[in-house]
């Protein structure tokens, strides 16, 4: 099947005895099992629930994972990957991140002795130059804020080189338009809480693995941390990811004519978009992802007002998060990476400026009529 027909029969169980389409909500934290000596697949819901599982199945499907494991959010899926890490061990994260990876990367590690380190420019990095102790590379590609594009097969390959395991957090274009593991990365990351979900209903994080070994691993820091999606979510989750090639294409349609009507508008001094060809990483984008998502990020020109370009808006709500059917704007400086100190919020660009659009599936001259006057009352 291809990935529109996994994504609404995939995943399922053998559980159909009632013939139901959706896979039900086993909403039921202990099993009976039929005796001392034989305990069957389901015993306790933190370890596994048919509902999470079914979802679990799901999402490894459409990813070609042989693996996946359903969380909480998408910073409980985070904390998962970086479970594995040991005191000494280092990892190199790019320099844009999301702001609550940030916040765990510079705030937890140091009281578990693991070290950090920032690489401003994954593509051009030296894996021959890395401490001996570096572990793991942590790299989101498009990365949040800035929509930096990484080259996932290079890195992969030259972590490889040196066993360092690479992590990729895809959550801006999903494994509908990137594969990450298929590229040679070891794990990858989602919070599903965006376009998996995709309505701002839930919060869930996904993590996907091939390795038998990893899997092991992770799958025993999923029962001992506890940190798992309801069923319930899990349900919902599932019903999300039936829509999800469709919503995705609209969301990518209306971000396309997003950016390219703030690319010709005097008042937008830089839009940031990996599927503008003047995007710096264009062709990278371009030999390893199928789309680009619906998330940009701009900055105004001298002469146009941020905020009251914010409030002028009207389909647009000022909100963090993304991916849900709604369009949203935010501030990271103010809003998703205020974890970052404002020194180094300026050194890497994600500065008071800077406004974060995730483009929602309303009609698209809608959208753009609101851009544009909410422009026109930004004008100072
Ligand atoms: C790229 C990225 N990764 C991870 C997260 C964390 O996900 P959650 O909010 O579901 O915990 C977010 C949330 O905004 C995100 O944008």
């Amino acid at each position: 099947m291809r990935y529109e027909s996994i994504a609404i029969h995939g995943g399922r169980m053998d559980d159909r005895e009632k013939k139901a389409v959706n896979y039900p909500i086993y909403l039921s934290s202990t099993f009976a099992q039929p005796s001392l000596d034989q305990f069957q697949e389901f015993v306790y819901s933190r370890g596994n629930n048919p509902t999470r599982s079914n979802v679990e199945n799901l999402a490894a499907e459409l990813e070609d994972a042989k693996y996946g494991l359903v969380l909480a959010s998408g910073m409980a899926a985070t904390s998962l990957v970086f479970g594995l890490l040991k005191q000494g061990d280092k990892v190199l994260i790019n320099n844009n991140v999301y702001g609550g990876t940030w916040r765990f990367v510079s705030n937890v590690f140091a009281d578990h002795g693991i070290e950090y380190e920032i690489v401003n420019d994954f593509n051009n990095y030296n894996f021959d130059t890395a401490d001996s102790n570096v572990k793991m590379v942590f790299i989101e590609t498009p990365s949040n804020p800035l929509l930096e594009i990484t080259d996932i097969r290079k890195v992969s390959a030259e972590a490889k080189r040196k066993e360092i395991l690479t992590v990729v957090d895809n959550t801006f274009l999903t494994s509908y338009f990137q594969k990450p593991l298929n590229l040679g990365a070891d794990i990858v990351v989602y919070s599903a809480t965006k376009y998996y979900a995709g309505h701002s209903d839930i919060l869930a994080g996904l993590v996907m693995v091939n390795n038998d070994e990893l899997y092991a691993k992770l799958k025993f820091l999923q029962n001992t941390y506890g940190g798992i999606l309801s069923p319930i979510d899990s349900f919902l989750l599932a019903r999300g990811i039936k829509t999800l090639s469709l919503r995705l294409d609209r969301h990518q349609k209306n971000a396309w004519l997003v950016a390219q009507y703030f690319q010709q508008h005097p008042a937008v001094k830089n839009v940031y978009y990996p599927g503008l060809k003047s995007h710096k990483n264009h062709e990278i984008q371009r030999s390893q992802a199928d789309g680009d998502g619906g998330v940009l990020s701009i900055r105004l020109n001298d002469g146009w007002d941020s905020k009251k370009f914010i409030e002028g808006l009207k389909i647009f709500d000022l909100a963090v998060s993304l991916g849900g059917v709604e369009s949203l704007i935010c501030h990271p400086a103010s809003m998703t990476h205020e974890s970052y100190a404002l020194e180094l919020q300026n050194k890497i660009g994600i500065d008071n400026k800077l406004l974060r659009l995730a483009v929602g599936l309303e009609h698209q001259e809608d959208i753009l009529e609101d851009i544009s006057n909410a422009l026109k009352e930004a004008k100072i």
